[in-house]
C-alpha cells in the first residue's frame, strides 16, 4: 500500500513541501499520497489577510498576524524561490520591497502553476495527532470547517508547517486592567488608521515593533514610544519617536518606565513576540521551543528527535525565509523517499548540540545571518534544489542591515540584484514612506 503523508498547513512552509514532492514526481519519483490540510479558505499561510481578529467564521483562533500595509520588511531577492524567479512570475523585474499582496500572488502562483493546489484541503483544521504503536501510524483527526464534520486517519508521516507567529505572547503589566485606551497585541493590530492623532506605546525592541511603529508614523500618529525589555533598536528615529525601558505600570493614561521617566499614551501594542503553540500534536510529538535560530530537538531543524517521521518545517527564527523552507522540504522529501539516510540518535544529537552551541555564541545579527546561511547550506548539499548562491543572499541581508541603519523610513527604497537572473530591481515609482497605497495594481502600475 502507498505510504501517507499528512502536511498541516498551506503557508510557504507546506506549499514548499507540496512543491518538493511533486518535483520529484515530474522526474519519474513514486511519491507517497500527499494530502496538505489548511484551515483557512485560502492558501498562502500569514501572507493571507484576514480582517478578523480573534475567532474566525468558523470558531477558529484567527490565524493571520499580517496587517493592512505591510510590506516586506526584507528584500524579495532574499527570499526568492530558486525554481521560481519574481521575473518569472511578473514578466518582468519588480521593485525589491513588495508589499504583502504581491508576495502573496508570488506565492501562489508557483503552486498554481504547477497544478499542486489539488492536494491541499482548504477549511480543513487538524484537531489531533496522535501516534499509534501497534499500527506505527499516525492518527490524524480533522474537522472539516463548512461540513462540520469530524474525521480521523492514519498516515505514515507527518510534515507540522502550522507556522509559529500566531499565538501571541501576552505578558501583563500592573495598571493596565484599568488603562483608558486601546490595549492589543501585534496578532490583532490590522490597521495603522485607526492611531493618527494617538500617542501610541509599543512593548518590544523587534521587527513588529518597528514595523508597526512605523506604520502609525506613516498613517498620521502623534507620538511613538518604544519601550524595550533587553535592548533599544538604536535607529535613527524621527523626533515624535523615543526609546525607552520597560514599562513598569500604568496609572490612568500615563505610562512608568525602569528609568523613572513617564509618558501620556492613547494606546498600548504589545509587539511581544509569539509563543510555539502546537495544541494538536499529542504530547511526546510536540515540538517546545521560544523564537530561535535552532529549536532543540529537531535533528537538521526539521525531524523530531527519536520520532523522525514527524517533521516540523519553519520553525526557526527567521531570516531567510521562502527559500529555507524549500531547503527544509527538500531535505525532508529525500527523506522520505530514502534517498537520504538519516544517522544513528546519539550522532543526531551531537549534530544539534553543535548547531545549538553555535547559535548560543552569536555575537550580532551578522553572524546570526552567517548562521543561518550554513544551515540552509548544510540542507542544500545533499539535495537537487536549483541552485541557490546563499552567499550571496547573505550578502545582501548584511547590506539589508546596513541600509536600515543609514535609514529607517528610505531602507525600502533602496533596491537589489536578484541571485537568480542577476537583474538589479528598479526604483518603485514612489517612495515608502510616500505609498500609501499597498494594493497589487498600486505596487505594479508604471507610476503613482
Ligand atoms: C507580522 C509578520 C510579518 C512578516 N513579514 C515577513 C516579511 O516581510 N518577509 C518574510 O520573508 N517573512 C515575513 N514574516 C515571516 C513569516 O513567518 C514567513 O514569511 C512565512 O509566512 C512562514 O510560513 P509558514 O508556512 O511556516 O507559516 P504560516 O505562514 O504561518 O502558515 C501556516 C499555515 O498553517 C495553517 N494552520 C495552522 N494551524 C493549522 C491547523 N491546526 N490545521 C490546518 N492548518 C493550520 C495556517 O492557517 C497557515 O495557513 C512575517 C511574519 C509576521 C508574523
Ligand atoms: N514585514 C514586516 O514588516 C514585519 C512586521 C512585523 C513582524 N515581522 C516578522 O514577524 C516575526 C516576529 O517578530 P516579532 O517582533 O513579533 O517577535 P520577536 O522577534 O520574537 O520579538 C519579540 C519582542 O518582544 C519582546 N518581549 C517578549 N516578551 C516580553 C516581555 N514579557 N516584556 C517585554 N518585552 C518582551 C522581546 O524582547 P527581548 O529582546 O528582551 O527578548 C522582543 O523584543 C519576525 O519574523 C518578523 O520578521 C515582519
Amino acid at each position: 500500500m502507498k505510504q501517507r503523508i499528512a502536511i498541516i498547513g498551506a503557508g510557504p512552509s507546506g506549499l514548499a513541501a507540496l512543491r518538493a514532492f511533486e518535483s520529484a514526481k515530474l522526474k519519474g519519483a513514486d511519491i507517497p499520497e500527499v494530502v496538505c490540510f489548511e484551515k483557512q479558505s485560502d492558501y498562502g499561510g500569514l501572507w493571507n489577510y484576514t480582517w478578523r481578529t480573534g475567532l474566525d467564521e468558523f470558531g477558529e483562533p484567527v490565524h493571520g498576524s499580517m496587517y493592512r500595509y505591510l510590506w516586506s520588511n526584507g528584500p524579495k531577492e532574499c527570499l526568492e524561490f530558486a525554481d521560481y524567479s519574481f521575473e518569472e512570475h511578473f514578466g518582468r523585474p519588480i521593485p525589491s520591497y513588495p508589499p504583502r499582496a504581491v508576495l502573496h500572488d508570488y506565492i501562489k502562483g508557483r503552486i498554481e502553476k504547477s497544478g499542486i493546489t489539488h492536494y491541499i484541503k482548504l477549511c480543513h483544521a487538524v484537531k489531533w495527532v496522535a501516534y499509534d504503536d501497534a499500527s506505527a501510524k499516525f492518527r490524524v483527526t480533522v474537522k472539516d470547517l463548512k461540513a462540520d464534520l469530524t474525521t480521523t486517519s492514519d498516515f505514515d508521516n507527518i510534515i507540522v508547517a502550522c507556522g509559529h507567529y500566531s499565538t501571541p505572547n501576552i505578558p501583563e503589566f500592573p495598571g493596565v486592567k484599568k488603562f483608558p485606551g486601546r490595549v492589543m497585541h501585534a496578532h490583532d493590530f490590522r490597521s495603522a488608521d485607526e492611531f493618527a492623532g494617538k500617542n501610541v506605546l509599543l512593548i518590544g525592541s523587534s521587527y513588529s515593533a518597528e514595523d508597526i511603529g512605523m506604520q502609525c508614523h506613516k498613517y498620521g500618529a502623534k507620538s511613538i514610544t518604544f519601550s524595550w525589555r533587553t535592548k533599544p533598536m538604536g535607529f535613527g528615529w524621527p523626533e515624535n519617536f523615543k526609546e525607552v525601558p520597560l514599562l513598569t505600570h500604568v496609572a490612568g493614561k500615563t505610562a512608568h518606565f525602569k528609568d523613572g521617566t513617564s509618558q501620556e499614551v492613547d494606546a498600548i501594542v504589545l509587539c511581544t513576540g509569539y509563543l510555539n503553540h502546537f495544541p494538536f500534536m499529542e504530547d511526546s510529538l510536540r515540538l517546545k521551543s521560544r523564537n530561535r535560530l535552532y529549536p532543540p530537538n529537531l535533528y537538521k531543524g526539521i525531524f523530531l528527535w527519536g520520532h523522525p517521521k514527524v517533521m516540523y518545517m519553519g520553525m526557526q527564527d527567521q531570516y531567510y525565509t521562502f527559500n529555507m523552507f524549500d531547503a527544509q522540504a527538500w531535505y525532508a522529501r529525500d527523506v522520505v523517499l530514502g534517498r537520504i539516510a538519516l544517522p544513528s540518535l546519539d550522532q543526531q544529537a551531537e549534530d544539534m548540540v553543535k548547531w545549538i552551541s553555535k547559535e548560543e555564541n552569536l555575537a550580532d545579527a551578522f553572524e546570526a545571518i552567517d548562521f543561518q546561511t550554513e544551515y540552509v547550506r548544510d540542507l542544500l548539499a545533499p539535495t537537487d534544489y536549483p541552485r541557490l548562491d546563499v552567499d550571496m543572499v547573505a550578502r545582501l541581508f548584511k547590506e539589508w542591515e546596513h541600509h536600515k541603519v543609514e535609514g529607517i523610513l528610505t531602507y525600502r527604497d533602496r533596491s537589489y540584484p536578484s541571485t537568480l537572473t542577476g537583474t538589479v530591481a528598479p526604483q518603485h515609482h514612489t517612495t515608502w514612506m510616500k505609498a500609501m497605497d499597498d494594493s497589487l495594481e498600486a505596487f505594479l502600475a508604471n507610476e503613482p
